[in-house]
């Protein structure tokens, strides 16, 4: 998709995003780097990183540097990101893209399987908020985007553990937000929909419910990868200068009718 943006609008800013493997925030990467950003992509899996990182430094001639991490172990994290400072010397931009999710009814998901979503999604988002912060957001400021969804706006049958992790998401990017914007921080997030192009929603749309639920949505479809990059490109930019605390909703208008994003299954 070309950009509506200017090649050179993150031109000189490092980024640091995790779940920057695959799906969503791999797009996310790609449209910094394309944009003139260097970027580090954090996950586990060092081999799909490294992949990733190829891939996208090819495509976009931008510099990528795969680092495995996993978001729930903050010295890891810390690791991470002294190998990112270290590499591209300063640290701007920070997206928190790292998640799990599966479909369980409450009275059948284990107590573990329910701690391990609220830690990955919302203690790593945490964990990562905090350890970039004291490495290097709290001298030089910079833009931290959180990623969330739709599930928790209204009530989303079989996800009680990922609608309780986003909704912790969404409060962390308002009390951050207040209380380090006088540091010149932005806390922002994105509240994707569904993404038609994603494993997250094949795997988690049933065959045959798909349909039905694009009609269920104002614009009529899924979202793409490239649009919610085109988020997150306009919140990390100087275009998103005033704005901070809030969670941008790109769903195509489908939480105005009252369902989180699966809530039509
Ligand atoms: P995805 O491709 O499965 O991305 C999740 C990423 O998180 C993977 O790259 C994974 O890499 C990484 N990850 C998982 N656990 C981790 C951990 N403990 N430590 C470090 N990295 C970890 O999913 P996606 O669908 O693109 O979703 C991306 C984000 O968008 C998520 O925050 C998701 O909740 C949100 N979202 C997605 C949709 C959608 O329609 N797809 C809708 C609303 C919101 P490893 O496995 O290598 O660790
Ligand atoms: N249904 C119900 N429970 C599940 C489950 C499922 N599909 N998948 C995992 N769990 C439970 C496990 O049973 C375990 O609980 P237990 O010890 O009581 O049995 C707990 O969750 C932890 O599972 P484990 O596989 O050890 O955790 P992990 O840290 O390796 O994996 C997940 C984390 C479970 C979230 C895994 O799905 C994952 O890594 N996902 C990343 C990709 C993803 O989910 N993308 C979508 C983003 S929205």
């Amino acid at each position: 998709m070309k950009s509506v943006f200017r090649d050179d609008c993150l031109a000189g800013r490092v980024a640091f995003i995790t779940g920057g493997g695959s799906g969503i925030c791999k797009g996310i990467a790609r449209a910094f780097l394309a944009h003139g950003a260097k970027v580090a992509i954090a996950g586990r899996k060092q081999e799909r990183l490294d992949a990733t990182a190829k891939e996208l430094a090819d495509e976009t001639s931008g510099e990528c540097l795969p680092v495995a991490a996993d978001v729930r172990e903050p010295k890891a994290i810390e690791a991470a990101l002294d190998a990112c400072i270290e590499r591209f010397g300063k640290l701007d931009l920070v997206v928190n893209g790292a998640a799990g999710n599966f479909l369980a009814p409450a009275a059948q998901l284990s107590y573990n399987g329910f701690r391990t979503v609220l830690e990955i999604d919302s203690m790593g988002t945490y964990n990562v908020c905090r350890a970039s912060f004291d490495k290097a957001l709290q001298a030089g400021g910079g833009v931290i985007i959180n990623i969330s969804a739709t599930l928790h706006h209204g009530a989303t049958p079989l996800q009680t553990h990922a609608s309780a992790a986003k909704a912790a998401v969404d409060s962390i990017t308002r009390s951050l937000a207040a209380e380090w914007g006088g540091l010149g921080i932005r806390v922002v997030g994105i509240a994707p929909g569904p993404i038609g192009d994603t494993e997250g929603v094949s795997r988690l749309v049933p065959a045959g419910v798909r349909e039905k639920m694009e009609k269920g949505i104002p614009l009529g479809r899924f979202g793409t990868i490239d649009e919610i990059a085109n988020v997150a490109v306009f919140l990390a930019s100087d275009a998103g200068s005033l704005v901070t605390g809030e969670t941008v909703i790109a769903d195509g208008g489908q939480c105005l009718l009252g369902s989180g994003s699966m809530g039509l299954m």
